[in-house]
């Protein structure tokens, strides 16, 4: 079973999964190019530490961050049980990552990806025969949101799944088991909801405030799908949105003018201080 996990990328997703594998008594290594960006995540995962510990979530802050450890350098722990990539949505970017990741790790590592949507067949192509692959998609927060979206292809083996299902036990989230298919059952959904108010705020029906406030009041929806946008990362989700209007071919995923526009100007939603809110 998994003891040790590698998790490359220390942005957002990152840094929560390490979190909650951490929290959950697995010994975590993340790893990332930029030792500023670790140093950060750390701090970043200490914050939500305490905002558990307060709510009697976690009772031991010091012996969760003792179980992570931090390197810029790949082949840091080869023998690691799961390595999970959580970098930038690109697709060529992450076949990459496991090209070199597949050179380093033990054949018996198995491989995971935190992609929103992106092909995990597209990325397995880049792995070895034996290797099995299979998509493991958290959700912002990691530490408090309840779902792993489970990714199967064809590279994914049946013993990949059921160790899938057993992590996501022990991580205290509800698995899904979803096929390998643009923008898994998530995104797909999710990316068509924020680009319908985008596009209702560029031909202004309703402010940001007041579309947000639309599903939150009237469907019970969590948070409204502008500001949510904003915390996810204006860019993120035109990386989706693009992704999904390239394979789906279907006019809903095209990205709106004006969140290309304001990703241009790099108002990246909350992140960047400024997205459809100011933050
Ligand atoms: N760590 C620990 N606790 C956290 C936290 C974190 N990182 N972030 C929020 N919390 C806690 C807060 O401390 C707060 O606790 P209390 O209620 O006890 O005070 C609680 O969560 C709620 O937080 P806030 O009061 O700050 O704000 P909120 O009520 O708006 O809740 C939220 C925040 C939980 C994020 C909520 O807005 C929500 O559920 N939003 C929807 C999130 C969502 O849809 N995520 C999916 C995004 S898509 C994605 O992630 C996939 C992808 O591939 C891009």
């Amino acid at each position: 079973m998994i003891q040790s996990v590698v998790v490359a990328g220390s942005g957002t997703m990152g840094a929560g999964i390490a979190q909650v594998f951490a929290q959950n008594g697995f010994d975590v290594c993340l790893v990332d190019v930029s030792a500023n960006q670790l140093t950060q995540a750390l701090q970043k995962i200490k914050i939500s530490l305490e905002k558990l510990e307060a709510k009697k979530l976690v009772s031991d802050v010091q012996g969760v961050l003792a179980r992570i450890k931090t390197s810029t350098d790949l082949a840091v722990r080869p023998l690691s049980d799961l390595f999970i990539e959580a970098v930038y949505e690109d697709l060529n970017l992450k076949k990459e990552l496991f090209k070199k990741a597949d050179a380093i790790f033990a054949p018996q590592t198995l491989f995971a990806s935190n992609t929103s949507g992106l092909s995990i067949g597209a990325m397995a192509s880049a792995l070895s025969h034996s290797r099995a692959l299979i998509g493991l998609h958290f959700f912002n927060p990691v530490p408090v949101m309840k779902l792993l979206e489970i990714v199967t292809s064809e590279k994914t083996t049946p013993k990949a799944v059921e160790t899938a299902k057993w992590l996501a036990q022990k991580l205290g989230k509800e698995a899904i088991v979803v096929q390998d298919s643009p923008g898994f059952a998530t995104s797909r959904l999710g990316i068509c909801l924020a680009f319908e108010a985008i596009r209702m705020l560029e031909s202004k029906v309703a402010s940001a405030e007041d579309i947000d406030k639309a599903m939150v009041l009237g469907y019970g929806h969590p948070i409204g799908p502008l500001k949510l946008t904003d915390l996810v990362g204006l860019d993120i989700r035109l990386a989706i949105g693009n992704n999904l209007h390239q394979t789906l071919k279907q006019s809903q995923f095209e990205p709106p003018a004006l969140l290309k526009t304001l990703v241009t100007e790099g108002a990246l939603g909350q992140k960047s201080g400024r997205g459809f809110y100011s933050w």
